[in-house]
Protein backbone atom coordinates (compact mmCIF):
# COMPACT_ATOMS: atom_id res chain seq x y z
CA UNK A 1 0.00 0.00 0.00
CA UNK A 2 1.25 3.23 -1.15
CA UNK A 3 1.21 5.90 1.12
CA UNK A 4 1.74 9.53 1.16
CA UNK A 5 1.53 11.24 4.84
CA UNK A 6 0.66 14.77 5.64
CA UNK A 7 1.82 16.84 8.25
CA UNK A 8 2.01 20.50 9.99
CA UNK A 9 3.81 19.82 13.16
CA UNK A 10 6.35 17.94 14.64
CA UNK A 11 5.25 14.70 12.62
CA UNK A 12 5.79 12.00 15.65
CA UNK A 13 2.94 9.91 14.20
CA UNK A 14 4.35 10.51 10.92
CA UNK A 15 7.92 8.81 12.36
CA UNK A 16 6.11 6.11 13.90
CA UNK A 17 5.26 5.01 10.51
CA UNK A 18 8.49 5.92 8.79
CA UNK A 19 10.14 3.25 11.68
CA UNK A 20 7.05 0.36 11.07
CA UNK A 21 7.81 0.74 7.03
CA UNK A 22 11.36 0.37 7.47
CA UNK A 23 10.65 -2.97 8.42
CA UNK A 24 10.62 -4.92 5.31
CA UNK A 25 7.22 -7.08 6.38
CA UNK A 26 5.59 -4.25 6.76
CA UNK A 27 2.77 -4.08 4.16
CA UNK A 28 2.47 0.00 3.36
CA UNK A 29 5.46 2.18 2.17
CA UNK A 30 5.64 6.15 2.63
CA UNK A 31 6.16 6.88 -1.17
CA UNK A 32 6.32 10.72 0.32
CA UNK A 33 5.31 13.31 2.89
CA UNK A 34 3.61 16.58 2.40
CA UNK A 35 3.28 19.88 4.46
CA UNK A 36 1.31 23.16 4.39
CA UNK A 37 4.34 24.91 5.59
CA UNK A 38 7.82 24.09 6.87
CA UNK A 39 7.10 21.87 9.03
CA UNK A 40 10.01 20.72 11.56
CA UNK A 41 8.37 16.78 11.22
CA UNK A 42 9.75 16.90 7.34
CA UNK A 43 13.45 16.40 8.90
CA UNK A 44 11.90 12.54 9.78
CA UNK A 45 11.25 12.22 5.92
CA UNK A 46 14.61 13.28 4.44
CA UNK A 47 16.09 11.28 7.43
CA UNK A 48 14.74 8.14 6.12
CA UNK A 49 15.70 9.36 2.24
CA UNK A 50 11.40 9.84 1.85
CA UNK A 51 10.79 12.60 -0.50
CA UNK A 52 9.07 15.78 0.28
CA UNK A 53 6.65 18.69 -0.76
CA UNK A 54 5.06 21.94 0.38
CA UNK A 55 1.72 23.11 -0.68
CA UNK A 56 1.75 26.18 1.42
CA UNK A 57 -2.02 28.15 1.45
CA UNK A 58 -0.66 31.69 1.39
CA UNK A 59 0.92 31.16 -2.18
CA UNK A 60 -2.88 30.44 -3.72
CA UNK A 61 -5.40 33.06 -4.21
CA UNK A 62 -7.93 30.78 -2.09
CA UNK A 63 -8.75 27.50 -0.60
CA UNK A 64 -10.35 25.88 -3.88
CA UNK A 65 -6.66 26.68 -5.53
CA UNK A 66 -4.43 25.58 -2.83
CA UNK A 67 -6.75 22.20 -2.67
CA UNK A 68 -6.05 21.59 -6.02
CA UNK A 69 -2.36 22.49 -6.08
CA UNK A 70 -2.16 20.11 -2.75
CA UNK A 71 -4.39 17.25 -4.82
CA UNK A 72 -1.37 17.67 -7.69
CA UNK A 73 1.24 17.59 -5.48
CA UNK A 74 0.05 14.41 -3.80
CA UNK A 75 -0.94 12.61 -7.40
CA UNK A 76 2.06 12.97 -8.92
CA UNK A 77 3.01 10.38 -6.17
CA UNK A 78 -0.15 7.92 -7.01
CA UNK A 79 -0.55 6.86 -3.60
CA UNK A 80 -3.07 4.66 -2.47
CA UNK A 81 -3.79 5.99 0.70
CA UNK A 82 -3.42 9.49 2.05
CA UNK A 83 -2.46 9.84 5.63
CA UNK A 84 -3.30 13.20 7.93
CA UNK A 85 -1.30 13.22 10.74
CA UNK A 86 -1.31 16.29 12.69
CA UNK A 87 -2.21 18.21 9.67
CA UNK A 88 -3.91 21.06 10.75
CA UNK A 89 -5.83 22.58 7.64
CA UNK A 90 -9.22 21.76 6.25
CA UNK A 91 -9.40 20.18 3.26
CA UNK A 92 -11.77 22.02 0.42
CA UNK A 93 -14.88 19.92 -0.39
CA UNK A 94 -13.16 18.98 -4.01
CA UNK A 95 -10.08 17.49 -2.47
CA UNK A 96 -11.85 15.54 -0.40
CA UNK A 97 -13.98 14.03 -3.04
CA UNK A 98 -11.17 13.62 -5.07
CA UNK A 99 -9.28 10.70 -2.72
CA UNK A 100 -12.09 10.00 -0.21
CA UNK A 101 -12.70 7.11 1.41
CA UNK A 102 -8.70 6.84 0.79
CA UNK A 103 -8.32 9.97 3.13
CA UNK A 104 -7.81 9.44 6.45
CA UNK A 105 -7.15 11.16 9.97
CA UNK A 106 -5.75 11.17 13.44
CA UNK A 107 -7.74 13.21 16.04
CA UNK A 108 -7.01 13.19 19.81
CA UNK A 109 -10.01 12.94 21.48
CA UNK A 110 -13.08 9.67 21.19
CA UNK A 111 -14.90 11.15 18.22
CA UNK A 112 -18.17 12.35 17.90
CA UNK A 113 -16.49 14.22 20.97
CA UNK A 114 -14.41 17.20 20.81
CA UNK A 115 -13.67 17.94 17.48
CA UNK A 116 -11.87 20.63 15.97
CA UNK A 117 -8.20 22.11 16.42
CA UNK A 118 -8.53 22.07 20.53
CA UNK A 119 -9.62 18.74 21.57
CA UNK A 120 -7.28 18.21 24.19
CA UNK A 121 -7.96 21.36 25.94
CA UNK A 122 -12.07 21.14 25.22
CA UNK A 123 -11.69 17.70 26.88
CA UNK A 124 -9.74 18.82 30.02
CA UNK A 125 -11.97 21.50 30.30
CA UNK A 126 -15.35 20.17 30.04
CA UNK A 127 -13.87 17.69 32.89
CA UNK A 128 -14.22 14.60 31.05
CA UNK A 129 -12.08 12.00 33.17
CA UNK A 130 -11.60 9.60 29.33
CA UNK A 131 -10.70 11.02 26.49
CA UNK A 132 -8.66 9.14 23.49
CA UNK A 133 -7.32 8.92 20.53
CA UNK A 134 -9.44 8.32 16.93
CA UNK A 135 -8.55 7.21 13.04
CA UNK A 136 -11.32 8.40 10.84
CA UNK A 137 -12.24 8.63 6.89
CA UNK A 138 -12.29 12.48 5.99
CA UNK A 139 -14.76 13.72 4.79
CA UNK A 140 -16.16 17.39 4.13
CA UNK A 141 -16.70 18.61 7.75
CA UNK A 142 -14.58 18.92 10.17
CA UNK A 143 -13.53 15.95 12.19
CA UNK A 144 -17.22 14.22 11.24
CA UNK A 145 -16.49 11.59 9.25
CA UNK A 146 -16.70 7.85 9.98
CA UNK A 147 -14.85 6.49 12.92
CA UNK A 148 -12.17 3.37 11.76
CA UNK A 149 -10.71 2.87 15.40
CA UNK A 150 -10.71 4.44 18.77
CA UNK A 151 -8.10 4.03 21.73
CA UNK A 152 -9.44 5.41 25.07
CA UNK A 153 -6.64 7.10 27.13
CA UNK A 154 -7.55 8.16 30.98
CA UNK A 155 -7.01 11.76 31.96
CA UNK A 156 -5.46 12.44 35.39
CA UNK A 157 -6.53 14.62 37.75
CA UNK A 158 -3.05 16.33 37.09
CA UNK A 159 -3.24 16.53 33.71
CA UNK A 160 -2.33 19.74 31.84
CA UNK A 161 -3.07 20.05 28.04
CA UNK A 162 0.61 18.73 27.55
CA UNK A 163 1.10 15.74 29.48
CA UNK A 164 -2.20 14.56 28.27
CA UNK A 165 -1.70 15.49 24.67
CA UNK A 166 1.48 13.51 25.16
CA UNK A 167 -0.10 10.47 26.35
CA UNK A 168 -3.05 10.63 23.52
CA UNK A 169 -0.35 10.74 21.12
CA UNK A 170 1.67 8.30 22.08
CA UNK A 171 -1.07 5.66 21.50
CA UNK A 172 -2.08 7.63 18.61
CA UNK A 173 1.09 6.25 17.21
CA UNK A 174 0.38 2.69 17.59
CA UNK A 175 -2.92 3.54 16.50
CA UNK A 176 -2.03 4.74 13.08
CA UNK A 177 0.55 2.12 12.94
CA UNK A 178 -1.82 -0.68 13.01
CA UNK A 179 -4.82 0.67 11.36
CA UNK A 180 -2.58 1.40 8.04
CA UNK A 181 -1.34 -2.09 8.29
CA UNK A 182 -5.13 -3.30 8.49
CA UNK A 183 -6.16 -1.34 5.16
CA UNK A 184 -3.42 -3.04 3.07
CA UNK A 185 -4.14 -6.38 4.18
CA UNK A 186 -7.87 -5.51 3.80
CA UNK A 187 -8.76 -6.23 7.64
CA UNK A 188 -10.31 -2.95 7.24
CA UNK A 189 -12.15 -2.08 4.21
CA UNK A 190 -12.80 1.67 3.77
CA UNK A 191 -15.02 1.60 1.12
CA UNK A 192 -17.53 0.15 3.58
CA UNK A 193 -16.98 2.32 6.22
CA UNK A 194 -17.74 4.83 4.48
CA UNK A 195 -21.14 3.63 3.11
C1 LIG B 1 -1.75 14.68 16.96
O1 LIG B 1 -2.27 14.67 18.27
C2 LIG B 1 -2.85 14.69 15.94
O2 LIG B 1 -3.96 13.92 16.28
C3 LIG B 1 -3.21 16.15 16.02
O3 LIG B 1 -1.98 16.81 16.01
C4 LIG B 1 -1.03 15.98 16.66
C5 LIG B 1 0.12 15.80 15.72
O4 LIG B 1 1.28 15.40 16.35
N1 LIG B 1 -4.23 16.57 15.16
P1 LIG B 1 2.57 15.01 15.50
O5 LIG B 1 2.84 16.12 14.51
O6 LIG B 1 2.30 13.70 14.79
O7 LIG B 1 3.67 14.89 16.50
Amino acid sequence: LKLVVLISGSGSNLRALLEAASDDTYPAEIVAVGADNAASGLAHAVEFGVPTFIVAPQEYANREAWGQALAAAISEHQPDLVVCAGFMRILPADFVGLFSPQLINMHPALLPLYPGAHAVRDALADGATVTGASVHIVDEGVDTGPVIEQVQVVINADDTEESLHERIKAVERELIVRTVKNIATKNINLQELAR
